[in-house]
């Protein structure tokens, strides 16, 4: 048994520690345990070659701390073995508001670009370009639930499906990725246009031997009401609360520095005024990977479109298709949310509409030409499309208006 006193001098002893490390007492021998990914330029590598690796001991710096860096790549259950596992205490980059963890105010903006050999003189303007539907797209695959990015489902409501898949998450070996392969993929025309996130584009793009065009998509989809642009933070734990607010201090101390940095490695940057992005891209700590909208906040946030469609289903659609668009009440019919999936009918808009408008009375469904027009029925499958792609989780859904009106 330890004896009372000893145990409280102890304890005593312990919280010191604690109380130190927090406070940052200038010694300069305290660790900022930082979670990078080993081989993911332009954000890091094991050489600490990427511009997290350089904005992490900005911060360290400011801190009076030293770097110490966790090494694990943005595979499956990243989070879990780095920093919510206490392998490391901050994630140099996370989309604002990813919810396994608490994210600082954001430092950089950036969005999703179109890139494509310049020689190819293509003319793309935005993904209701028709030309795509006749070309070779690739995206990036990511997420350590192998969802897709937000081009991808943006792509996909359009009937666009059958991309080529690029990243990270493909390939169990670390070592054996490229990050650049999508990118090489364009020089090489083995595929005619990606749709990269905008820091990975203008670094690869800028050391491409073969020139190349970048187009950046807008801040969000219409169609699918899918964001593109995403605002990006550093990340601690939730419980790291006084961590978190040293991090945004050092943010605003040292922003110059670091956008400094952000602009040696080509990222292309969007005004950090424009509104935040409703629903964070979850995406990978380190990120080549970013932003797909699982794991957000607020999953229930959606565009006045989708809401609108929300509305319409809950008057004309829920009686048979059912509450949320699952479980139907009527056996006849069928979940809308498989039918739009991939792995049902990957319903494109232009049948759903079709279908909706004209219906199929001997089957049960009902013509919705006299109560609804077009634009109701596309925001119709805007709002099921959400609720198929999975992002839209069940329940009533926010309309991002009402919330800016609240704020
Ligand atoms: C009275 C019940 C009923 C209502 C109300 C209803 N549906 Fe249907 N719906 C059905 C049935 C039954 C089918 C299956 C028809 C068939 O077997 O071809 C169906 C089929 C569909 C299909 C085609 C699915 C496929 O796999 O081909 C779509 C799309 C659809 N409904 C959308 C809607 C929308 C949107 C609304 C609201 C505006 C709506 N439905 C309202 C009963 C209904």
């Amino acid at each position: 048994m330890i004896p009372t006193r000893a145990r409280l001098a102890c304890a005593l002893l312990f919280g010191a520690a604690a109380v130190a490390l927090m406070a940052g007492a200038p010694n300069g021998d305290q660790e900022l345990r930082v979670c990078a990914d080993p081989f993911d330029l332009p954000f890091s590598n094991d050489q600490e070659q990427g511009f997290e690796n350089k904005i992490a001991h900005v911060v360290a710096q400011d801190l009076n701390a030293r770097v110490v860096n966790y090494w694990w790549p943005s595979r499956r259950g990243v989070l879990r073995n780095s920093i919510l596992g206490g392998f490391c205490d901050v994630m140099i980059q996370a989309p604002v508001g990813l919810d396994p963890v608490a994210t600082t105010k954001p430092y950089y903006r950036s969005t999703y670009y179109f890139v494509f050999r310049a020689d190819r003189g293509l003319r793309l303007r935005s993904l209701d370009d028709t030309i795509l539907k006749h070309l070779k797209i690739g995206v990036n695959i990511i997420g350590y639930d192998y969802t897709n990015t937000p081009p991808a489902h943006a792509l996909g409501s359009r009937g666009i499906v059958g991309l080529v898949g690029f990243g990270n998450f493909l390939n169990p070996d670390p070592k054996a990725d490229h990050p650049d392969d999508i990118i090489r993929a364009v020089a090489k025309d083995s595929i005619d246009v990606a749709i990269v996130w905008g820091p990975l584009a203008g670094y690869w793009v800028k050391r491409s031997p073969t020139a190349l065009a970048m187009v950046a998509l807008p801040d969000s989809d219409p169609v699918s009401g899918m964001p593109f642009a995403f605002s990006m933070a550093m990340a601690v734990r939730h419980r790291d609360k006084e961590l978190r607010a040293r991090l945004d201090s050092v943010i605003d101390r040292r922003r110059s520095e670091i956008t400094a940095i952000l602009q040696e490695y080509s990222v292309p940057l969007l005004d950090l005024g424009a509104p935040a992005t409703p629903g964070a891209p979850h995406g990978t700590p380190s990120g080549s990977v970013a932003p797909t909208r699982d794991t957000v906040r607020d999953s229930l946030l959606v565009s006045d479109s989708i809401y609108q469609g929300w509305k319409w289903f809950h008057v004309y659609c829920f009686r048979c298709h059912g509450e949320d668009a699952q479980h139907p009440v009527i056996a006849t019919a069928p979940d809308l949310r498989w039918v739009l999936s991939k792995s049902g009918m990957a319903y494109p808009r232009d049948s759903f509409e079709y279908t909706v408008l004209t219906g199929r009375p001997d089957k049960g469904m009902p013509s919705w030409k006299v109560l609804l027009d077009t634009a109701a029925v596309k925001e119709l499958y805007q709002y099921v499309k959400a609720r198929s792609d999975g992002w839209l989780k069940p329940g009533r859904p926010h309309r991002e208006s009402d919330l800016k009106k609240s704020q």
